[in-house]
């Protein structure tokens, strides 16, 4: 199912949440919406299940308009943060509630149980109690929860968030291999920039109830629209310099470039800064060192601008604060945003 989005805002208790949300999810998509807490994910969430009715715009499913649609007929499922199951049931019959629900018969909802115990690894599981099992079994039971709604549009709110990062890691397989096995248009709510890129077809990274950008992984950290969207993914330095006839110049690079001419910031990521030898040309001086068990997270002060400069350098670290070096930039990676 296609989901589109048009003009969406929100006010809530009179503040205003969300700010003209445009977004359009391909049919049997999957998309992140990502950003920092409290930047509005939840509430477009449930703004498009229909549980939050929009101060203005409209959502629209296959091109219809749902906004008069209530909530259990948009076909859209909601695996919310806290799970909400049911703790008094089993977890075959949590799973069969939302065909119960519908009046499907004893026997079905026991075959879909099943069914859906088996795509989410808990064959068996299926007359145990809620309590009787673990964070990551809950997330699971949730989700086959979700899939036995055979929903249109799957919204799952931070469905990792509590979960240590190795089990965190398996979820993201699974969710992903359910996605394409059904084709279920998907919305994931994460705050994780990694757990965006990793699985998203396309990235809405979100502030203060706006979208700053939304396109592929690759392009919202390759090509990001502007310095907030950078800042999101890593820690930049930025430095002003000029294009004139395809040549870019700033205080400590210059390289030739298709933009045209005008005044531009570069953006300095980690990736692009590499630390040479004291080459005796330019100071950079070791000001902090992080062990972060691959390697190494390095920040460097340019001893001539203060300039500071972050990179990282892999296990063992030749380098101690304080140190004198140089520093190459890979111009390939070197982004430049307009000024
Ligand atoms: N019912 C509500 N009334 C007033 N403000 C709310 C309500 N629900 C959420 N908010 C506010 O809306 C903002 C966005 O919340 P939310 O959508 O939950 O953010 P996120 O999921 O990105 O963490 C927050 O500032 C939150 O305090
Ligand atoms: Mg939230």
């Amino acid at each position: 199912m296609e989901l589109s989005l048009k003009d969406i805002s929100v006010t809530l208790s009179g503040e205003e949440i969300l700010k003209s949300i445009d977004l359009t999810i391909e049919d049997g998509a999957i998309i992140s919406l990502l950003g920092a807490s409290g930047c509005g994910k939840s509430t477009l969430l449930k703004t498009i299940a229909g549980i939050i009715t929009p101060s203005g715009g409209s959502v629209f499913l296959n091109g219809s308009c749902a906004d008069n649609l209530p909530p259990h007929r948009r076909g859209t499922v909601i695996v919310f943060q806290d799970l909400r199951l049911f703790p008094h049931m089993t977890v075959a019959d949590n799973i069969s509630f939302p065909l119960k629900m519908r009046g499907v018969s004893k026997e079905q909802c026991r075959k879909t149980a099943v069914e859906l115990l088996e795509k989410v690894q808990l064959e068996g599981y299926g007359e145990r109690k809620i309590n009787e099992m673990s964070g990551g079994q809950l997330q699971r039971v949730a989700l086959a929860r979700a899939l036995a709604a055979k929903p249109n549009v799957l919204l799952l709110d931070e469905p990792f968030s509590s979960l240590d990062e190795n089990l965190r890691q398996d979820m993201r397989k699974l969710v992903l291999k359910l996605q394409k096995e059904y084709r279920i248009t998907t919305i994931l709510v994460t705050h994780d920039r990694q757990e965006a890129l990793c699985m998203s077809d396309r990235i809405a990274l979100m502030k203060s109830g706006k979208i700053l950008q939304y396109d592929t992984p690759e392009r919202i950290y390759h090509a990001p629209a502007s310095r907030e969207v950078a800042d999101f993914f890593s820690e930049n330095a930025y430095i002003d310099g000029t294009v004139t006839d395809h040549a870019f110049t700033c205080d400590i690079a210059a390289f030739r470039t298709e933009m045209p001419d005008g005044p531009y910031q570069a953006v300095l990521r980690p990736g692009a800064v590499r630390i040479g030898p004291w080459d005796g040309k330019r100071d950079f001086q070791v000001t902090e060192i992080s062990y972060r068990g691959e390697d190494y997270g390095i920040s460097l002060k340019d001893q001539t601008n203060g300039l500071v400069l972050n990179t990282s350098v892999p296990s063992p670290c030749m380098f101690k604060v304080g140190d004198l070096v140089s520093v190459q930039l890979d111009q390939e990676k070197i982004i430049l945003l307009p000024r």
